[in-house]
């Protein structure tokens, strides 16, 4: 008799990278153009700043930051392949994207009690499938097994441009040398944190995008998925 198949494991892609290395925008293309969904993981991080921000716990101790934390609720919604972040059941994603909340969430995502309450999120979407994920930990922490680890470089110098000229598309005119300096600020302490820290996982393929479009890194990546 003939034996059911083996269930297939779960497809999925991991993008980690600094800051402005192109993560996000590579990883929603890669996904659009298999159909897959796009998982960002730092707009998790960013709704908990915007969570203790709005409520003024952004330099609260500890243990009080965290007792805020443990009670909030934050989810994925899909919608139409692309992940929204809500918060308390609130679709929170448009109002994540400012600088200062991205730097807060930079500071935040040290404190474990805060990445404990994200794993199980990020974990439940990647173990479904069919998933691209971009991060810091992804590939290290999050999914382990994934399908194909994709650690995304650029020189400080192109990331920094990018980042101005997606300032300057809203409207804000911010010195490229401060943003260079916030880069390396940012890097660093990514880097360097105890807690999962932005690190190539041993079997990720590097990727330098510095001089590439974003096409160009879609096919490169796509070359490199086993069929
Ligand atoms: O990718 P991003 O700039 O939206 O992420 C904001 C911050 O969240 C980033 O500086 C570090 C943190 N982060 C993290 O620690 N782990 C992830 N998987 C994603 C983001």
């Amino acid at each position: 008799m003939k034996q059911p198949e083996p269930p297939h494991p779960a497809q999925s892609i991991a993008i980690d990278g600094p800051s402005a290395s192109g993560k996000s925008s590579l990883a929603r293309a890669v996904a659009q153009s298999l159909g897959w969904v796009h998982a960002d993981t730092g707009s998790l991080y960013r709704a908990v700043a915007y969570a203790l921000d709005r409520d003024n716990l952004l330099n609260a101790e500890e243990h009080e930051l965290c007792n805020h934390v443990q009670t909030r609720t934050i989810q994925y919604a899909i919608h139409n392949g692309f992940t929204h972040v809500l918060l308390d059941g609130e679709d929170v994603t448009d109002r994540l994207r400012q600088e200062e909340i991205g730097r807060s969430a930079s500071r935040i995502s040290q404190i474990p009690c805060v990445r404990e309450k994200l794993f199980r999120v990020q974990r439940e979407i990647g173990c479904q499938g069919k998933v691209v994920m971009d991060g810091r930990d992804i590939g290290t922490v999050i999914l382990p097994e994934a399908t194909l680890k994709i650690f995304l470089v650029a020189s400080p110098e192109v990331r920094a441009d990018r980042r101005y000229l997606e300032l300057l598309q809203k409207g804000s005119g911010r010195p490229r040398a401060e943003i260079l300096a916030d880069l390396a600020e940012r890097d660093e302490r990514d880097r360097n944190r105890p807690l999962a820290p932005l690190r190539q996982a041993p079997d990720a393929l590097i990727l330098d995008n510095s001089k590439m479009t974003i096409e160009e890194s879609v096919q490169w990546i796509l070359k490199k998925l086993p069929h």
